[in-house]
């Protein structure tokens, strides 16, 4: 059982449960297929030293399929249904919905299904969990008001890890494909340094063959967006986040760009808690095995770097930030 912070037993204020909802069924909403491939950072252009601390060395896997056809059903109604919810994250996207499994209680039993998750564990490779803060479980992008608006640009996630699912048939829709950039986060700043973005010669768009099937992607190692629409149809997608269960990989996460996207009432308490799971993680770790020393400087690092990702969360959180990154597009 992979679970970092359990699901809260509470709503935060001001949220209410969609009703006539049908009970999240695993044995006949879920339809989990292997993908066919996966790419590894190596392959991106990521050097070892810098995979070793990362979560895993998995960057993608092609299109596999998630959910039934009665699943993917059920999804899109669910979505179509939350679309009422749908805010801007600061300049990036237009219309994303957040919280959705705070109102949907279909949306967050599939976010948080164990199958689900240990399908996903077994393409990455290493334990995981699905992530701690759960305005990152079953985020949904929408398509913008005008063709004028990307529906995501070029960016890199907030997150280690999560999937990309189809959530309206991508055969009903003109353009808004899926794409990633085939290099690193380094080249695509140096790229957007100069104003440009990734070159198509260089991104991969993998082919979706319905709704219900998705992507893994490790989200904070591959430059992605959705592409543009070339006609205004409903185009919907859902992303659902996990972490690695080992504390010691690097924490991967951009908290501080949600001040502009997420409910703050949610948001503090989530990343409060996210921030204490990889103190306790990391501490746990020193109590078992920290060797009798004398060398001062080195149990002091030790100390420093168990609680590191808590004292950034209370850092970034005291400063705040009013913009949120990406690389254009
Ligand atoms: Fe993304």
């Amino acid at each position: 059982m992979g679970i970092a912070v359990p699901f809260p037993t509470t709503q935060p204020a001001g949220y209410q449960w969609l009703d006539d909802e049908p009970s999240f069924d695993p044995d006949t909403h879920l339809q989990l297929e292997a993908p066919s491939k996966i790419v590894m950072l190596s392959e991106l252009g990521y050097h070892d030293d810098e995979i070793a601390t990362k979560a895993t060395p998995v960057a993608a896997s092609t299109p596999f399929r998630v959910l039934s056809d009665e699943g993917a059903e059920i999804l899109l109604d669910v979505a179509r249904r939350l679309r009422q919810f749908v805010r801007p994250a600061g300049d990036r996207i237009q219309n994303m919905l957040r919280g959705g499994c705070y109102r949907s209680r279909w949306l967050r039993d599939l976010c948080i299904d164990q199958d689900v998750s240990n399908h996903l564990e077994a393409i990455y490779g290493i334990p995981i969990a699905p992530h701690p803060m759960p305005v990152h479980l079953g985020h949904m992008n929408f398509e913008p008001n005008s063709l004028d608006n990307a529906i995501d640009k070029w960016h890199h996630d907030t997150l280690p890890l999560d999937f990309v699912m189809m959530v309206t048939d991508p055969a009903d829709v003109d353009g808004g494909r899926f794409e990633y950039f085939v290099g690193t986060k380094h080249e695509a700043a140096e790229l957007a340094a100069q104003g440009l973005t990734p070159p198509a010669d260089r991104t991969v768009a993998p082919h979706f063959p319905g709704p219900g099937y998705a992507i893994a992607l490790h989200g904070d190692m591959v430059v992605h967006r959705a592409g543009p629409l070339f006609n205004l149809d409903e185009r919907i997608s859902m992303v659902n986040g996990y972490v690695a269960l080992d504390t010691s990989a690097d924490d991967q996460s951009r908290s501080s760009d949600l001040f502009v996207v997420d409910d703050h009432q949610v948001l503090f308490t989530e990343w409060a808690k996210m921030a204490a799971w990889r103190s306790q993680g990391r501490l746990a770790t020193l109590i078992d095995e920290l060797p009798f020393t004398s060398d001062k400087a080195a149990v002091i690092a030790e100390l420093e770097s168990a609680i590191a990702d808590t004292q950034r969360a209370i850092d970034e959180m005291r400063e705040g930030k009013d913009t949120m990154e990406h690389y254009g597009g």
